[in-house]
């Protein structure tokens, strides 16, 4: 068997940067004048009065502070709370395109590659633009690049998964170097007229060249990748290509992004945690040998928890690295920018790229500095 690396990676931010502050001020101005025009609804017992939003209790259930979108002004706008872009005709990029585009030669330059030394680019993503053609094949032909191409969801697994599915076929002899590429345009799912969601989401797109035998100068030596699923309704999202001919009258809010979040938190922990141990101890290595982990941002309550029951409670902040505060959750993205960003392993140490989602789907991807 060859060996299989992460030779390089790239995140493409939006330009839009929301913080807590803005999108409490919308929201709660959203809900004032939701209260007065349904004054008389309200009184009657007919529609519940809306609450308030708080930057407080966003900044300490959830350790967001601020994130990026593609679209700021309509997002913000109680009046549409939604981010808003201009339709493009089918012979233009598509937006999921445009991004992964400029996210995969960031990842191309940072592994010193050109486009003609990839030989198949998967798309992985929780939110797909369109069921076909795939965006991949979309990619592929901006970019020039021979061979095969395919979009994959998998929630907040889909970029772990992903690089997983680029190592299996670089080890089963498919192609040599593929590129992962996961656009992330979370705003347009999440619901920002709900309280216990608004804050959530944030837009990214990040890429990763997979690649045989590289001789690239940074690169890190996947020595092996561990999935797990396990169904559950916790996180969940309605919208697809059947809901035109079923016979129902859908609300907005039902094709939007919905969870349990107190049961996610509940199930989903401890299944991390003993999926890492696992993987590890496959390698015949304990939590104390890796010497950095990047996991899945969705909520620092959550990583604070795993990283814990890993390295017990000292840890070093720098061991688990957040970007959350600056980015919130960008669906399978988060550990990727963390491991992008905040990536110390000299030569020889070990790390962990590590999902957690929607499915539930965990995936833990160790690697060792090459
Ligand atoms: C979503 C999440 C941040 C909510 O935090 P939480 O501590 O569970 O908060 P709860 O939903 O239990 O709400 C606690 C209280 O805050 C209130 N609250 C909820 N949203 C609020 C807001 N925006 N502003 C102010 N208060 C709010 C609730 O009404 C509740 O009040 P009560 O105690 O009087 O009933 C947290 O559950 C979480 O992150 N879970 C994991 C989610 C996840 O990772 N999903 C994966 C998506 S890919």
């Amino acid at each position: 068997m060859h060996d299989i690396y992460i030779s390089g990676t790239g995140v493409w931010t939006p330009p839009h940067k929301v913080s807590n502050k803005e999108l409490v001020e919308s929201f709660n101005e959203y809900v004032r004048l939701y209260n007065i025009e349904n004054e008389q609804r309200i009184l009657d017992g007919a529609v519940a009065a809306l609450e308030p939003s708080s930057e407080d209790f966003i900044a300490k259930a959830s350790g967001i502070l601020s994130r990026y979108v593609i679209d700021k002004d309509s997002l913000l706008n109680p009046r549409i709370m939604k981010p808003m872009i201009e339709p493009r005709d089918n012979d233009a990029l598509s937006v999921s395109a445009e991004i992964s585009v400029i996210a995969a030669q960031e990842a191309l330059k940072n592994a010193g590659l050109q486009a003609s030394d990839i030989d198949a680019v998967i798309v992985s993503t929780a939110n797909l633009q369109r069921a076909y053609p795939a965006i991949a094949i979309e990619v592929q032909n901006e970019l020039g690049i021979e061979g095969y191409a395919y979009d994959m969801m998998v929630g907040c697994s889909s970029t772990t998964f992903g690089i997983s599915n680029a190592y299996s076929d670089i080890a089963a002899g498919k192609a040599s170097n593929i590129l992962v590429i996961n656009p992330e345009i979370t705003s347009a799912h999440n619901n920002y007229k709900n309280r216990d969601s608004h804050f959530i989401f944030g837009d990214v797109c990040t890429a990763t060249v997979v690649e045989k035998n590289s001789t690239a100068p940074n690169k890190f030596k996947i020595l092996g990748t561990k999935l797990k699923t396990q169904f559950s309704n916790n996180i969940r999202n309605n919208f697809g290509f059947m809901n035109a001919i079923e016979n129902k009258e859908y609300t907005e809010a039902e094709l939007l992004f919905i969870q349990n979040g107190r049961s996610v938190f509940k199930e989903v922990m401890p299944m991390v945690a003993s999926l890492i141990t696992d993987h590890l101890s496959e390698h015949s290595l304990l939590p104390e040998d890796v010497e950095q982990y990047w996991l899945h941002q969705a909520n620092i309550n959550m990583n604070t928890y795993v990283i814990k029951k890993l390295l017990g409670d000292d840890f070093p902040p720098e061991r688990a690295p957040n970007v959350l505060e600056e980015y919130a959750n960008t669906g399978s993205a988060g550990s990727l920018i963390a491991f992008h960003k905040y990536n110390h392993l000299a030569v020889g140490q070990k790390g962990i790229i590590c999902s957690f989602g929607a499915g539930y789907s965990i995936c833990s991807i160790l690697v060792e500095r090459a």
